[in-house]
């Protein structure tokens, strides 16, 4: 066969990270078909003999992977031929490499989720962390990325604790549909043999045993369950790496990114560019496409096993490792960060962000809302004109747009807008102090259960 045909077909450059969970889902088969009478008792100890010695020589980095034998089932299979003799050939009744590969992916995949989940926690955890050692910190929160009304900075990071919450949500989803059995099927229809799922599934850990066989090998759903709670997750990563970008930006000046996460230009020794901010962001389109892929690779597929879905392995490592190694960078990257108390303060009570308040102010006196929003649209025209911010104003200036005005118009600072703000979801620091509590028990209680 000439080099290239022979190479196309060839998967065991990256299915071979699959081993543990193709040895586990082997030697819990082996002891069922014992268990059963299919196999003999010695027979099944010479199996998960061998197969214990070869994932010793897999990790020890003695195991000699040939190409030639395709993947990882037909690597493992034929060493357990070398080291045990003709008994290996017993291993495989029962089973197709169809339903095998099935059982070793939703394997992976539930060990990915735990670790996943592990990593948005920890992300999890230094936002509560820098929410509170900033929790005086207060900052213009945006619209369109103007500048709208005054916010705690701990507000604005609690947000994406949220986003993060929901993406833990996702991946246990993705998690509980991975969580089936499909070992038992066979090539698609089932096998001759009195074989014992129920056993088999409690050995691997798995919740049920798939009911359909046919759906059993050609299902690939879980993967994309993840990848799409994967490019959400990413999704929001992104938008992070967006703010931090901008933030750390000389025209924001907001926070500061330690050094081990920028780095300078050869040419212009005043750059400090965000590079791991960008490279998130950037790797997010790479994620969003090994979704689309398999779809794509999917969506034309008839029942039931197609060599297509071989294809589902690079993106969907990538995925997970991308994923892992940007929610592990995030977790330090914010922890080290420095944020300009004064620069986010300056913002804050420049760019008439306290317009909402006063017009508050007026329908507190009485004036409709509608009209209060005009007067003070064309107050803050007045003091634009003016080139100044409203506590400059003249009380005169005030009058001249409404004689509802009085002194105590002067009283509305970013203090008081943000202790308006009391309701339940609020800024106002009480209001934060406690979704801050609320938030660490819901850390807690998904650490716990
Ligand atoms: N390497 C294959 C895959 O990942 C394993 C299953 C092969 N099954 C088959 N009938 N050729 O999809």
């Amino acid at each position: 066969m000439n080099e290239t045909r022979a190479g196309y077909t060839v998967s065991i450059q990256y299915d071979r990270r699959l081993y543990r969970q193709d040895i586990a889902g082997s030697i819990a088969h082996a002891r069922m078909l014992a268990r059963q009478g299919i196999i003999a008792d010695d027979e099944a100890d010479a199996i998960v003999g061998g197969l214990r010695a070869i994932q010793v020589e897999i990790e020890e980095g003695t195991f000699r992977w040939r190409p030639e034998l395709e993947d990882i089932h037909m690597n493992i299979e034929r060493r357990l031929f070398e080291k045990i003799g003709d008994t290996a050939g017993r291993l495989h009744t029962a089973r197709s490499r169809n339903d095998q590969i099935a059982v070793d992916m939703r394997l992976y995949t539930k060990d990915l989720v735990t670790e996943v989940v592990e990593a948005i926690g920890s992300l999890q955890t230094t936002l509560i962390t820098i929410a509170e050692s900033n929790f005086d910190v207060v900052m213009p929160g945006y619209t369109h990325l103007q500048r709208a009304q005054p916010v705690l900075f701990a507000h604005h990071v609690l947000a994406y604790f949220e986003m993060f919450d929901r993406d833990c949500e996702r991946f246990r989803q993705a998690c509980k549909r991975a969580d089936v059995l499909p070992l038992g099927s066979g090539a698609l229809a089932g096998v001759p043999y009195p074989i014992d799922r129920r056993y088999v599934a409690e050995q691997l850990g798995f919740a049920e045993v798939s009911a359909n066989s046919m759906d059993a090998v050609a299902d690939r759903d879980f993967l994309l369950d993840f990848e799409s709670a994967a490019a959400i997750c990413m999704m929001h990563l992104s938008r992070m790496s967006e703010e931090l970008v901008l933030w750390s930006s000389e025209e924001f000046g907001f926070i500061r990114l330690s050094d081990d996460y920028t780095t300078g230009s050869s040419i212009m020794p005043q750059k400090r560019n965000p590079d791991f901010a960008e490279l998130a962001r950037g790797k997010t389109g790479r994620i969003f496409g090994h979704l689309v892929a398999l779809l794509t690779t999917l969506k034309g597929l008839p029942l039931t096993y197609n060599r297509d879905m071989q294809e589902d392995k690079e993106g969907f490592f990538d995925v997970g490792d991308t994923l892992l190694a940007t929610l592990r960078v995030f977790a330090d990257m914010l922890l080290t960060m420095r944020v300009d108390a004064g620069r986010t303060r300056e913002a804050a009570q420049g760019g008439h962000v306290l317009a909402t308040d006063i017009a508050d102010y007026l329908v507190a006196k009485g004036m409709p809302f509608r009209e209060a929003h005009g007067v003070v649209a064309r107050l803050s025209a007045d003091a634009a004109g003016q080139g100044k911010r409203f506590d400059e104003l003249s009380l005169e200036t005030y009058r001249g747009h409404s004689d509802l005005f009085g002194d105590d118009v002067y009283s509305i600072t970013v203090e008081s807008s943000l202790a308006a703000r009391d309701v339940p979801g609020g800024t106002a620091p009480g209001q934060v102090r406690q979704a801050l509590s609320a938030a660490k028990l819901r850390l807690e209680a998904r650490r716990g259960g």
